[in-house]
């Protein structure tokens, strides 16, 4: 009946603070452990991980989980990934239940391993005497040993089956290297033959170090012959979510709190050779959402610094316009004419490089710099339409408490009043009107905003429900079973999001760690959210009730509920009181006062529930919906 069977048994075994423990140092606080989150940058600690429920919670940003997630976005792993190395380290036995899907992992695994052949065989090379040109090209554009060790830069020979004939040497099938992307064919030909030849090799790691891909660089120089020729997107290789350099930038990231983007894979290797160890690039492709997401998970702020020339600016402004409505703050780096980072720093040395980035700017000066430097902002009409652009970015920030922050710094750049701005654009519901108008195929139009969920509008009552069926699947139990509660019987919308939330989740999951694992819709998230937070504030509860002996607190679990249930019920009639008696046309008084009385008959017969913990008055009530 179950499906998650493995996930349970690796669950079971493993202790969240232990594992927590070896990524980051928790102290004991009460029932739980603290510690510095890993995930935001913060000097008072409020991370906190349950060892009852395995979970842990950032009171700082917000994010949750199990040991799951938590392995899964420290390390980048898919689920899958963490789920086979835990089952490893722990002992579970594994196989996988789906044969298709068996096959598929094992696909990739194989896939992996030749990878990692591959590059160590074109690294090795490059020692030999056969890649004695492409070291030496390297030490020409300046990279030291060290370097060229840390990125296992290598070298491809000129011969059509090098790495074929190696690699199946080792016993690698040929469809192993097709599914890595190594070896290329005609259709209708039985040849194979190596796709990279005569290159310098650039491996392309994913989020734990594991080669994916490569990047491979033409020595020659030639003008009929690419410059980079890249893998293609292969089973593993997934372009939209690749970024060139992560694995050795993410700590540094991470310690900085910004990455540096910048274009070629050359650039890279240069700034962290300079010191710049938080540089990474998306792998010779327009920058993407799937990309900035896998930034998201160590920063959320960049500094751009693509090449000067038309095409990079262009992909500036590109990756302005996508990472601003995801929520990053943008400064650009203002590179000289027809420089890369790689050309400004071997030209100019890294403390001048430094100095470009305390003098980076942020969106809205960068792109003013850009349009009056091409003239692009002398007339009129050029100028209201560089400031609707503007304002588009802007309003298209998640966080509204910014906008007048931009909106003072482009009045002042344009010499023009706040108030002339926001007169153009009284709100941002205008701009977005304005902009359908104007252009329907445009990118800024954000998605329309979901109503926030907001857990203050729950009652007491609710919440004291909710603490109880959270925390225990039994409580559910009672409310759905002996009960049959259904959630319009709550009184505020939010609770019965609420309840409804955790019937889709009790009729999978037995607790709440499992939870993690599930992809949950936006809002759902919320709901999520709300309930880890319960389940941490859950200890006022416990505590109420510690003194009992262990039947009382059965019997008082189901009591609790059944108190706030009949709470509920009186705050409901006592509403219907209230727009009676203010109802001055519409019913007639005899009316009035007979609907009344029998309120007060309603009331009379609940208080006296509460008094006997007579449940039969619900039970009643709930089946009969
Ligand atoms: N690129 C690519 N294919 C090409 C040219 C470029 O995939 N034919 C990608 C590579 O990732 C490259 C990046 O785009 O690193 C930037 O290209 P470019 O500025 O032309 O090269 P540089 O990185 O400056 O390369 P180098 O310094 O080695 O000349
Ligand atoms: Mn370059």
């Amino acid at each position: 009946m179950k499906n998650y069977d493995l996930r349970d048994e690796v669950l079971a075994r493993s202790d969240i603070v232990e594992i927590i423990g070896e990524h980051i140092t928790l102290k004991k606080r009460g029932a739980n452990y603290i510690g510095l989150c890993p995930f935001h940058n913060e000097k008072t600690p409020s991370f906190t991980v349950s060892p009852d429920k395995q979970i842990f919670k950032c009171f700082g940003c917000g994010k949750s989980g199990n040991i799951f997630t938590f392995l899964k976005d420290i390390n980048g792993m898919s689920f899958r990934e963490v789920l086979i190395s835990l089952a490893e380290r722990f002992g579970v036995p594994y196989e996988e239940s789906n044969p298709k899907k068996h096959l598929e992992y094992n696909k990739k695994e194989i896939a992996l391993q030749s990878l990692e052949f591959a590059n160590s065989f074109y690294h090795n090379i490059l020692y030999d005497k056969e890649g004695e040109k492409a070291l030496k090209y390297l030490y020409k554009r300046g990279f030291t040993d060290d370097t060229i060790k840390k990125f296992e830069l290598g070298y491809s020979l000129e011969n059509w089956t090098a790495l074929y004939d190696y690699l199946t040497s080792m016993s690698f099938k040929e469809e192993a290297l097709y599914d890595a992307g190594l070896i290329i064919s005609k259709t209708d030909s039985k040849r194979v033959w190596d796709r990279f030849r005569g290159r310098l090799m650039f491996p392309i790691y994913n989020q734990i170090g594991k080669v994916i891909g490569f990047g491979a660089r033409d020595l020659s120089d030639k003008k009929d012959v690419a410059k980079y020729l890249n893998s293609p997107e292969t089973i593993i290789y997934d372009k939209s979510i690749a970024l060139y350099g992560i694995f050795n930038a993410k700590d540094e990231i991470r310690t900085k709190e910004y990455a540096i983007l910048c274009e070629g894979y050359a650039d890279v290797i240069m700034l962290y050779q300079a010191g710049f160890k938080n540089a990474i690039a998306s792998c010779g492709t327009a920058l993407t959402k799937g990309q900035l997401i896998n930034i998201k998970r160590y920063t959320t702020k960049i500094y751009l610094s693509y090449d000067s020339d038309f095409a990079g600016i262009n992909a500036t402004s590109k990756a302005i316009e996508l990472a601003l409505p995801m929520g990053f703050d943008i400064k650009v780096i203002n590179l000289p004419n027809g420089e890369d980072p790689d050309s400004y720093i071997k030209n100019n040395g890294k403390e001048s490089f430094s100095d470009l980035i305390r003098k980076a700017v942020d969106f809205i000066e960068h792109l003013y710099n850009k349009a009056n430097e091409n003239n692009k902002i002398d007339s009129p009409s050029e100028k209201s339409k560089f400031i609707k652009y503007c304002v588009k970015l802007i309003y298209s920030i998640p966080d509204n408490l910014q906008y007048d922050f931009y909106i003072a710094k482009l009045s002042s750049i344009m010499h023009l009043s706040e108030n002339q701005i926001k007169s153009i654009y009284r709100s941002k519901q205008a701009v977005i009107e304005e902009i359908e108008v104007e252009d329907n195929k445009n990118i800024y139009i954000k998605e329309i905003e979901i109503e926030e969920y907001r857990e203050d509008n729950l009652l007491n009552e609710e919440k004291l429900i909710f603490e109880q069926i959270i925390n225990d699947k039994e409580s559910y139990n009672y409310c759905k079973n002996k009960l049959s509660l259904s959630s319009k019987f709550f009184y505020s919308d939010s609770a019965k999001n609420v309840y409804d939330m955790l019937n889709i989740i009790y009729e999978k999951y037995d607790n709440i760690a499992t939870l993690f694992d599930t992809e949950i819709e936006e809002l759902d998230r919320k709901i999520l959210s709300f309930i880890i937070d319960n389940n941490f504030n859950s200890e006022i509860l416990s505590d109420r009730w510690s003194d009992f002996a262990d039947e009382d607190i059965i019997i008082n679990k189901e009591k609790i509920i059944n108190d706030s249930l009949l709470a509920i019920e009186l705050y409901k009639i006592e509403l219907q009181i209230n727009i009676i008696k203010k109802d001055n046309n519409g019913i007639q008084e005899i009316e009035k006062l007979k609907m009344l009385s029998n309120l007060a008959q309603e009331k009379i017969i609940i208080k006296e529930a509460v008094a006997n913990n007579n449940i039969e008055y619900l039970i009643e009530k709930y089946q009969n919906k």
